[in-house]
């Protein structure tokens, strides 16, 4: 095996995914193709599925709204090689514009695989297997077909007695008796890359749609006595394509279904799968428990024996092992080992809490360092912050980090214990082991050890609700309570 080649690969390999087609039925002003599913496109499922199998290129076939489908290609998988079809002829059109696109690139060669951009639930390891078959027979066109109940709308597969594959005809173009034919192309097809070229050039588009049918390859490879053959793959789901909204639901739960149902295999809890989100992309740890209505998101990773949940939706999250996140939302923010969260925490991008570290209850942070052991328990804002290890900050503090123009920093030093109703107005710091009294207000630098208090002395008027107050229930409670006659009291009561 040679450098960079991973197990399975098959050298060589050039696979072909369309997705030119507009998807009207999705009623959307965002390309089919790119609409998410467990926090991938679709098209990034269908190319994920494709660069598992190790191809020499990838090729895409992109047409309506090509721009959109364009940029996002060149972010999540700028190796592919882009084709353009400006008008949808039929899927023979899109494959030899994908042809055309490699005549640039050294021609083509080996096996050719034909997907189609929009079948999320395809994995690498059907296509491989689908390629690997169609190698071993040597023929010059595979179907990947399948058996299913309904089979409207789909291209039957039609065997002849012996059971060999004769054509594929499509629904319009279909005998009644061939539309009973429940064996379906799922779309996917190997070819041979030299029949592949020929069959191109020999391809029309005499047929119900006027379209230039892909399909047809079969037919002609028959006529010219190539193998041809099909390849049923059991789990046809995978190859199911969305064309509205409820199927994009559809999918959608299905591919969550499947998503769970591996990170439970690996060990993972989940206690109520229906509530359970979690994408493609997130990864999990052994022991981890996820309970109800958690939402794992983008790139995700929760470490061992972590407990998530209830009600936490967290994107982009590094979670330590055996952290507890109890209803938090957050995104981009790191949860050190053994940590606590919530509940009602808002983390936000730029959060980094320390091992043993708290994050308590309705507590928003921002790019803020929180050290190991130290804990911001209740009721605080945090943002723009370095917090030392087992610092302790008061309940209900303000990092105070806008001027209305300007962002500013602050920093708090470790095992310092800041009092309760504190703003800190940054830039400022509070040194290591310093101190700071009730509803301070920190506008200059604390040195290390110090004690910082900003509040006045307290004043008490004695007496102040029997006058300012009389007659209302909190006089009435006042002057009940005081009764038994303090003279001073007594005194200030008596004053007009
Ligand atoms: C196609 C197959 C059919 C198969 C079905 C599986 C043909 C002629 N028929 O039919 O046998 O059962 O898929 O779903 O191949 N596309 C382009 N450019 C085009 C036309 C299509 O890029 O000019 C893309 C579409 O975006 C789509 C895919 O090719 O992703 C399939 O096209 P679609 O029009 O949906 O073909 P079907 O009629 O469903
Ligand atoms: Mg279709």
């Amino acid at each position: 095996m040679s450098a960079g080649q991973t197990a399975g690969q098959i050298p060589g390999l050039t696979v072909i995914v369309l997705a030119a087609g507009g998807g009207t039925r999705m009623r959307s002003k965002t390309m089919k193709v790119l609409h998410p599913i467990a926090g991938r496109t679709m098209i990034g499922h269908v190319l994920a599925a494709a660069r598992a199998v190790g191809p020499q290129r990838i090729v895409t076939v992109v047409g309506h709204q090509r721009e959109a489908v364009q940029a996002h290609l060149a972010e999540i998988a700028p190796d592919t090689v882009l084709a353009v079809q400006e008008e949808q002829l039929g899927t023979a059109h899109a494959v030899r514009m994908a042809v055309e696109a490699l005549a640039a690139d050294g021609g083509l060669a080996g096996t050719v695989l034909v997907a189609y951009g929009d079948t999320p639930l395809l994995q690498g390891e059907s296509l491989r297997a689908f390629a690997e078959n169609h190698e071993a027979a040597q023929r010059a066109v595979s179907i990947l077909s399948g058996v299913v109940a309904d089979p409207f709308g789909y291209g039957r597969v039609l065997r002849n007695a012996e059971g060999d594959v004769e054509a594929i005809v499509e629904e319009k173009d279909a005998t009644p008796e061939q539309r009973e034919v429940r064996e379906i192309n799922s779309g996917i097809l190997a070819f041979d890359a030299q029949f592949l070229l020929e069959a191109l050039a020999r391809i029309g588009n005499d047929n119900a749609k006027g379209e230039y049918y892909l399909t047809d390859a079969i037919g002609i490879a028959r006529v010219d006595g190539l193998a041809v053959g099909a390849y049923p793959i059991e789990d046809v789901q995978q190859t199911e394509g969305v064309n509205d909204r409820v199927q994009l639901a559809r999918m959608g739960a299905e591919m969550n279904r499947r998503i769970l149902e591996r990170w439970m295999r690996e060990g993972v809890t989940v206690m109520d799968p229906a509530s359970t989100w979690i994408d493609a992309d997130a990864v999990l740890g052994q022991d981890v428990t996820v309970l109800p209505g958690v939402q794992l998101l983008g790139a995700t990773v929760v470490g061992e024996d972590a407990v998530v949940g209830p009600d936490c939706t967290l994107k982009d999250c590094e979670i330590g092992a055996g952290a507890r996140v109890v209803r938090t939302h957050g995104e981009l923010a790191v949860i050190g080992a053994g940590a606590s969260v919530g509940p009602f925490s808002y983390l936000r991008p730029g959060t980094d809490l320390g091992a043993g570290g708290k994050i308590g209850t309705y507590v928003e942070t921002k790019n803020a360092t929180i050290g190991a052991g130290a804990k911001v328990p209740h009721l605080s804002y945090v943002g723009d912050a370095e917090i030392g290890e087992g610092t302790n900050i008061g309940a209900g503090t303000i990092f105070a980090n806008y001027d209305g123009v300007r962002k500013h920093r602050t920093t708090v030093g470790r095992q310092a214990r800041t009092g309760s109703n504190n703003t800190f107005v940054a830039p400022v710091t509070i040194g290591d082991g310093a101190s700071t009294g009730g509803g301070t207000v920190v506008r200059a630098d604390v040195p290390p050890g110090a004690l910082a208090v900003s509040a006045g002395p307290q004043r008490t008027l004695e007496g102040w609700a029997l006058e300012r107050r009389a007659g209302t229930p909190q006089g009435d409670a006042a002057a009940a309570a005081l009764a038994d006659g303090d003279p001073a009291v007594a005194d200030a009561a008596e004053r007009p």
